[in-house]
This record gives C-alpha cells, sequence and structure tokens, in this order.
C-alpha cells in the first residue's frame, strides 16, 4: 500500500498497456498507484510513463530491470502485459519476489505452466489473476446471476465467433503483429479465448471438446501504415472451429479465425429455453452499448419481446479489457472476491489443449481424462 492506495508495477508498456491499462487505471487512480514500469524497451516505459503523467496522476519511476521492479517494497501486485510467450516465465518471477500478478492471456504457453503458477500462488497466498477480463464486466455480472436465477430457462446453446484478418490488418496497432500468427500464438489464444471465458464462466466447464482447423491464408502483408509490405508467414491455424459439450444437452460452438475478411455475426448469443442473450460484435469491447434480451413467453399468443438491456453493476469500467486491472485492484484490497481466475484460465487452456489435439486426431476429445493422458505422456516423454 502507498498513502492507503494498492502499489502497482506494469512489465511489458507496449500497445495494451498504452491503449488501454493507462486509462484503466487513471479511472481507479484514488485508489491505485502506479509505483514502477518496465520495459525490455526503455523508450516504451517513457512513453507510457508520459501517458500516466498525462492524466495528471503522479510519474511512475522506470525500473531498469526487471529485478529491480520486483525488488519494490511499494508494489503489491504487478500486471504483466507482455507478448504471450514470455506470460509464464516473467508470472513466476514475480511471484518469487512476492508479488500478486495479474497476467494478460494466456496465462502461461502449456498447461503444465499454468498448474505450477496455480500451484505456486496457492501455496504463497498470492493473488494469481488472467485476462481476458469477461467475467468481471457488469454485462457477465449480470448474466452470470440472471442465467443462474432462471429467468430465461436453463441455458442450453452458446454460439460465438471472433473473426477477423488479426492484428496484422489491425491499421492502428502499434506492436508486432508477427507474434499472433505463429504457432505460440494464434486466433484461439489470441482472441478466442475472450469467448471461451464467456461461455465456460456462464456454463461451467466443458466436458469435451471437437475441432477443425488449419492454415487457409498462409501469407499476410502487414497493412498497419508504419510496417506496411512487412510479410508474415502463417504458422498457426487461422480457421479453427470448436463445438463443446456442457453435459446435459448443453453445448457451445465458437468460431476463431484470423482469416475472416468481415463478418456481422453477432459475437456472443446465449439461448435458454426461453430467451437469447445476444452481444453485437462491434460492441464486444464497449461496456457503454446495450445487449439485447429476446425474451418469449408462451403463456400469450405473440409471447415475444426484444429489449436493450443496459446492465449494472459495481465496475466502472467502460471498456471490457479495462474492467482487469479495476478488479485486480479489487481483489487485493479484499473488497472483492477473484472472478478471472487463474484455475477458470487453465480450464480455457485445457480446452485449447483440446482444440489442438482434436484437429491433430481428428477426433473429439474428452476433458479431463484424454487432457490427463496427454499430460502424463508429455511428462514421461520429458523425463
Ligand atoms: N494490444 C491489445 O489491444 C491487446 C488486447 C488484449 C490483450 N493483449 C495482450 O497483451 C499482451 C501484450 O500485447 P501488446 O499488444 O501490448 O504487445 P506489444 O508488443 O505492443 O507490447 C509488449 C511489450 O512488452 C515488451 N517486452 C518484450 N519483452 C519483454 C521483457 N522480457 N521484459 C519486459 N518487457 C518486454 C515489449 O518491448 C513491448 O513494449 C499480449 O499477451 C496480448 O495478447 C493485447
Amino acid at each position: 500500500m502507498t498513502d492507503g492506495r494498492i502499489g502497482v508495477g506494469i512489465i511489458g508498456c507496449g500497445d495494451v498497456a498504452l491503449r488501454t491499462y493507462a486509462p484503466g487505471l487513471a479511472a481507479v487512480a484514488d485508489r491505485a498507484d502506479v509505483v514502477a514500469l518496465f520495459d525490455a524497451d526503455p523508450a516504451r516505459a517513457a512513453a507510457l510513463a508520459e501517458r500516466f503523467a498525462s492524466y495528471g496522476m503522479p510519474h511512475p519511476r522506470i525500473a531498469p530491470s526487471l529485478d529491480e521492479l520486483l525488488a519494490d517494497a511499494a508494489i503489491a501486485g504487478v500486471f504483466d502485459l507482455t507478448p504471450a510467450p514470455l506470460h509464464h516465465t516473467i508470472t513466476m518471477a514475480a511471484m518469487r519476489a512476492g508479488k500478486s500478478v495479474f497476467s494478460e492471456k494466456p496465462l502461461a504457453s502449456t498447461l503444465a505452466e499454468a498448474q505450477e503458477a496455480i500451484a505456486y500462488a496457492r501455496a504463497h497466498d498470492l493473488t494469481l489473476l488472467c485476462a481476458p477480463a469477461v467475467m468481471a464486466t457488469n454485462r457477465f455480472r449480470w448474466l452470470k446471476h440472471q442465467l443462474s436465477a432462471g429467468w430465461i430457462g436453463r441455458p442450453t446453446l452458446a454460439v460465438g465467433q471472433m473473426a477477423n484478418m488479426g492484428p496484422a490488418a489491425w491499421l492502428g496497432y502499434t506492436g508486432d503483429p508477427a507474434v499472433f500468427y505463429s504457432p505460440a500464438v494464434g486466433p484461439v489464444l489470441d482472441t478466442g479465448v475472450y469467448i471461451l471465458h464467456a461461455i465456460t464462466g456462464l456454463f461451467g466447464p466443458a466436458r469435451r471438446v471437437e475441432a477443425f482447423g488449419g492454415i487457409a491464408i498462409p501469407r499476410r502483408t502487414v497493412l498497419i501504415p508504419d510496417r506496411y509490405g512487412e510479410i508474415i508467414e502463417v504458422g498457426a491455424p487461422d480457421h479453427v472451429l470448436i463445438h463443446l459439450d456442457f453435459g446435459e444437452n448443453r453445448f457451445g460452438q465458437v468460431l476463431s479465425s484470423f482469416a475472416t475478411p468481415r463478418s456481422r455475426a453477432p459475437a456472443l448469443e446465449i439461448h435458454a429455453e426461453f430467451g437469447t442473450v445476444s452481444i453485437a460484435q462491434q460492441d464486444w469491447y464497449d461496456l457503454e452499448q446495450p445487449i439485447e434480451l429476446l425474451q418469449r413467453d408462451e403463456s400469450a399468443a405473440s409471447g415475444e419481446a426484444v429489449t436493450a438491456i443496459m446492465p449494472t453493476g459495481p465496475s466502472r469500467a467502460v471498456n471490457l479489457i479495462q474492467a482487469g486491472p479495476e478488479h485486480f485492484i479489487a481483489v487485493l484490497e479484499r473488497a472483492e472476491a477473484p472472478l478471472l481466475t487463474a484455475e477458470h484460465a487453465a480450464h480455457v487452456m485445457e480446452i485449447i489443449s483440446a482444440v489442438g489435439q482434436s484437429i491433430a486426431e481428428g477426433r473429439a476429445v474428452d476433458i479431463s481424462r484424454d487432457v490427463e493422458e496427454s499430460r502424463s505422456r508429455e511428462v514421461s516423454r520429458k523425463s
């Protein structure tokens, strides 16, 4: 704590730090003190420090190294906003230094690493949370409550998609888009995780997974003005179609793609016995837009009503990603129980691992049983 506020540090000061975490932390500046920043590129740390100062916040210290930042006693928790392949190493280093961690997704590169981080956090009584922040938004807190209250009957089907051309075609992107097409990332780990977190957050753990996937467009021209013309060789499937079985005749269907030029399909629809909730693609990150609810009433002849709903709740975040830092601060203050748990993130990683296995083996994969088997095969191969 510094001045009664939670002291935090940021590791990785790139696109998401500047674009989303900085305004997200500025919105809770009365509760969080950004003490220090570290980036492998000091210019990026300096730019982020300037951004905080531009919000009227104190200029955070720029740490000369990761270890130096982690040694700062004023820091209770860190945000790991580095590229995905670094998350596990940095998360473990931070926890070994006694810091709680909010990791950008994914939590780790393998399930074994995720389990190691979870076990370490539990053994040392540290908070370990992981993006995406879907379940901390007012929208999804409300949805979870309403669905479990049975208001629109039993939810039976979730259909979602995150489908675009990926960061090579995201003109405003300031990071390196190539990593997102590499085998270490791909569309499912990058954006499919939002939908997987949403569906499993509402339906509970998946039991069985079946998937198809492949590389549909193997070479990409980067369209971002500063990098225009760079070529990316695609190393991860860029179309991935996923079916999920939750048991008791409840199912999910997800399209995760970096090879879809445009789509007007919703980001997510939840179908229950007496209603459907729909969230438009363009409103997925924008929490100031309503979601749509269609309610069926079989006691009336034309018993259908469509309403736009603006869920309210404890979060002040106006952007989905910003609900993450806000929730981390609330958990460190002990004002909220953890919602964005590492255990949930690990289950989504289990699903993603099963997706890869299903694509490779051409069959449905039972979560837990098959994942356990392949994990023990992995362990015996290593030993
Ligand atoms: N950009 C977005 O809008 C967005 C949205 C949601 C999630 N994310 C996630 O956030 C993470 C970062 O993505 P980004 O888009 O900001 O990438 P980025 O490349 O713009 O930023 C990453 C930063 O980490 C720094 N870095 C690299 N190695 C480092 C090290 N060893 N120690 C410290 N810093 C190091 C880089 O210099 C860079 O400034 C990824 O996991 C991504 O999936 C990004």
